[in-house]
Order: structure tokens, then C-alpha cells, then sequence
């Protein structure tokens, strides 16, 4: 059975699927209960799917490519490696243990508190550099207006080059 501990575990849609809550957007995001990003997302005004916030729930499904956006937990630097370990939240490894989802993503963008130094977006540079895509943005809390803007003129020019690249 696959565990929900590395991006690597699951290869395929889970076998069970109609469980699960799709979508259709072109933005994915995870929030915890302190719901910052989710506030971040509200104000871009776009369509975007929600990651299930309890792990054992049935996670999301993608069904075009999308731009994922993200907060870190628990960056602890010290030793090598540690600084990685439980930044990326365990329902944002579960929705990309589904290679479906994998396959789909196309960019990155971090949330996070630069109080937290080095390990400041770290989830965003783990999940760029497994996935081999771009981290667009990072942005601190719930954003500023002037990052609301530059998110939304960016993604916008971001799915313009997207579209124009050969298949
Ligand atoms: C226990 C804890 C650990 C955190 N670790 C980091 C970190 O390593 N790097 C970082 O940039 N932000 C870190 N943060 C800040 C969160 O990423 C930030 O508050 C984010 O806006 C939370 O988004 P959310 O409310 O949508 O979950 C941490 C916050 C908490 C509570």
C-alpha cells in the first residue's frame, strides 16, 4: 500500500478514484487551519481547487495543468537534510504521489515567513526541483496587494508562454 511519504510512492490515479473532489483550474493550493494561503488565493479572484486539508481524506485530482501555491511547515536547518524534513505538508505529498497530478504541474509558488531565514518558501524549492518546474512567486502570509497583482499579471503572462510552447 503506498504511503503518503515521498513523491515517488504512487504511479498511477488511485484505483478508487470516485471519491475523490476534481478540478478544472489552472491554480491548485494548500492551506492549514490558519487558512493564509487560502486568504492569498480568495483575493487573486481566480478559479482555483483546494487540497483536502485532512490527510486522510481523498485527495484532489487535477485535470489540467495547473500552477500549484504553497506554505512550508516546519523547515528546521541544522544538520544536512533536516531543513527538508516535513517542510513539504503531508496532503501536498499525497496530492503528488498521484502521477496524474505530477504530470500536470507546471510551476510553483511559496508561501512562507521570512522570519523562518534559509528555510524561508523552502516547500516551494523541494517541490520545483522534484518536479522539475519554475517556483514563480514567493510571498509572506497572506500576500500584499502588490503581490496580488504581480501573481495575477504573472500568471497570466506565465499561461500565455505556456500555451505558445510546441507540444
Ligand atoms: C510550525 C510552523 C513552521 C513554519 N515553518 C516555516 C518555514 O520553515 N519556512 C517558511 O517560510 N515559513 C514557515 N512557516 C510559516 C508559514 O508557512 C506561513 O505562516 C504560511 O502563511 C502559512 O500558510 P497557511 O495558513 O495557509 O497554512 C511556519 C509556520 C508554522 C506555524
Amino acid at each position: 500500500m503506498p504511503q503518503a511519504g515521498s513523491l515517488e510512492d504512487e504511479h498511477r490515479r488511485p484505483s478508487d478514484d470516485s471519491q475523490n473532489p476534481v478540478t478544472a483550474a489552472d491554480l491548485v493550493y494548500f492551506t492549514s487551519a490558519s487558512g493564509y494561503t487560502g486568504r492569498f488565493v480568495d483575493k487573486l479572484g481566480r478559479e482555483a481547487g483546494q487540497i483536502p486539508l485532512l490527510t486522510s481524506a481523498p485527495t484532489l485530482l487535477a485535470q489540467r495543468p495547473y500552477v500549484l501555491v504553497l506554505p512550508t511547515y516546519g523547515g528546521t536547518a541544522g544538520q544536512p537534510g533536516a531543513a527538508a524534513k516535513g517542510a513539504v505538508p503531508k496532503q501536498v505529498i499525497k496530492f503528488l504521489n498521484v502521477e496524474s497530478n505530477r504530470s500536470l504541474i507546471r510551476g510553483v509558488i511559496g508561501a512562507g515567513n521570512t522570519n523562518f531565514g534559509e528555510n524561508y518558501c523552502l516547500a516551494a524549492d523541494i517541490i520545483a526541483a522534484k518536479c522539475k518546474v519554475p517556483v514563480l512567486y514567493r510571498f509572506e502570509l497572506m500576500g500584499t496587494s502588490e503581490d496580488v497583482a504581480t501573481v495575477n499579471q504573472g500568471l497570466e503572462e506565465f499561461w500565455t508562454h505556456q500555451s505558445q510552447k510546441p507540444a
